[in-house]
């Protein structure tokens, strides 16, 4: 079968739907084609912290209702070492500016409810198998569904289809730079039904490794231990995370015990940095995990794509509309400065509270130093809020309708 789009955009997670709602809000139409179901997409357990601008782009464009009701709003996050808790405030740092706690899962369902609602399909379960003709203006995208063969022709191709997906793999051979780092660990996470150790997100160095204490609910939790990069989950019965989990956040306060309830989910995250330079070719426009990879220490992954999407849709709408390709020419460049600051402050915190197996008795004490600094220095505290809450987007977007 052959079908003809405007946009023919590969995955939907939360950058291929939100770009599809940011197009249908200006009248451009789309088509996505998911490899899995949407059962799979809507309960894939992934990032759960929203910066301020996440956030507040959801609300503008009208998908920030469940949000707002549901979302758990921070002020700040803790860091512990040495035994001890340090606080950093969000809204002193940051002229207001807050996080808010809700799962990418909910982000997903709540713009998959809106397309379709608005009557717009979604083709789960079907998988993009190449991408054409991106160099000229009749660019093709082929897809598999039930073993037959079928054709997207569009104006433009949207790669957003994760860092397994096609699209990059489509651009042709030499056009592409690689940056990539990876790293000697990697995290365990569980999805829990209990209550919440900790009021806000704690991120905790410790001689036994990292861990991580963050929520869903107030009634969720959401944690994670470093463990080795090839580690086999089999090797984590339940009984011994809670017990490391507790081990390695503990502090000399009375009031640090980890609640334990059911398990519902248990997973292992491998750690690495990974950015694609540039991120189009043609008519071919990579955006979120397709394009870069942050390993999860400072929460950017999903803000990522949210302000790559920003860029694009803006930049396809002025083209629709004016036929401008300036911004279109300008895309991977103008995304790319925000994404190697993320890239810069994701590697930082990653590498200031993990241990890693290189590391010398010196690294260790330069670890609590640095550690000591960003929580005591006032300029320290301010560096840190202000990249965790998120930078801002550029000017040319900051006036635009998103
Ligand atoms: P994705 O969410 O990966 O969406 C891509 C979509 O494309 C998928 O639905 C996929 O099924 C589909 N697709 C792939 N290939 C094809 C094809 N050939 N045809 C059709 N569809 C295709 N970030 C954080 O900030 N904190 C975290 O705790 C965190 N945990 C994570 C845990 C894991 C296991 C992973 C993989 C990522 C995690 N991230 C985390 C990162 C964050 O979830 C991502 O940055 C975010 O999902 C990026 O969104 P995206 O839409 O670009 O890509
Ligand atoms: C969560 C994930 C992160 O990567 C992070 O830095 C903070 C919180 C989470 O899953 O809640």
């Amino acid at each position: 079968m052959k079908q003809r789009t405007q946009v023919g955009i590969v995955g939907s997670g939360p950058a291929g739907l939100l770009l599809a709602h940011l197009l249908a809000r200006r009248g451009i139409d789309s088509i996505i084609v998911e490899d899995r179901s949407r059962d799979y997409v809507e309960n894939r357990v992934r990032a759960g912290v929203l910066e301020q601008g996440t956030v507040d782009t959801l609300i503008k464009v009208g998908v920030g209702e469940r949000m707002l009701r549901e979302g758990l709003v921070h002020n700040g996050i803790e860091i512990r070492f040495s035994r001890q808790r340090h606080r950093i405030d969000f809204p002193s740092q940051t002229g207001g500016k807050r996080i808010t706690v809700y799962g990418q899962g909910e982000v997903v369902k709540d713009l998959i409810d809106a397309r379709l609602d608005a009557g717009d399909p979604i083709h789960f379960e079907v998988e993009a198998t190449s991408v054409h003709d991106f160099d000229g203006d009749q660019p093709q995208i082929r897809y598999r569904k039930g073993g037959d063969e079928h054709e997207i022709a569009c104006d433009f191709i949207a790669g957003c289809d994760g860092f397994h997906g096609i699209c990059r793999q489509g651009f042709p051979e030499g056009a592409l730079t690689v940056y990539e780092r990876v790293y000697p660990y990697a995290w365990l996470g569980i999805l829990s039904e209990s209550t919440p150790p900790a009021d806000e997100v704690s991120y905790c160095h410790s001689e036994r490794g990292f861990a991580l204490l963050s929520l869903r609910s107030p009634t969720l939790s959401r944690l994670y231990v470093q463990v080795d990069p090839d580690e086999d989950i089999d090797n984590w019965p339940d009984e011994r995370f809670w017990e490391e989990l507790e081990l390695r956040t503990a502090t000399g306060g009375g009031d640090d015990h980890i609640p334990v309830g059911p398990v519902l989910q248990k997973g292992i995250t491998p750690m690495r940095s990974f950015v694609v330079e540039p991120m189009q070719c043609g008519r071919l426009f990579l955006a979120g995990d397709s394009a870069h990879i942050v390993p999860p220490t400072g929460a950017k992954g999903m803000n990522l794509a949210v302000a790559d999407i920003r860029y694009l849709a803006e930049a396809l709408a002025g083209f629709y509309k004016t036929g401008d390709s300036r911004l279109l020419d300008g895309y991977s460049a103008r995304c790319l400065r925000r994404i190697w600051k993320a890239q810069r402050f994701s590697w930082w915190m990653t590498t200031m509270l993990h241990l890693s197996p290189d590391d010398t008795p010196f690294d260790r004490r330069r670890q609590i130093a640095e550690l000591d600094y960003v929580t005591s220095s006032e300029a320290a505290m301010r560096t840190l809020a202000e990249n965790y809450v998120g930078l801002p987007f550029d000017d040319a977007s900051a006036g635009s309708d998103t």
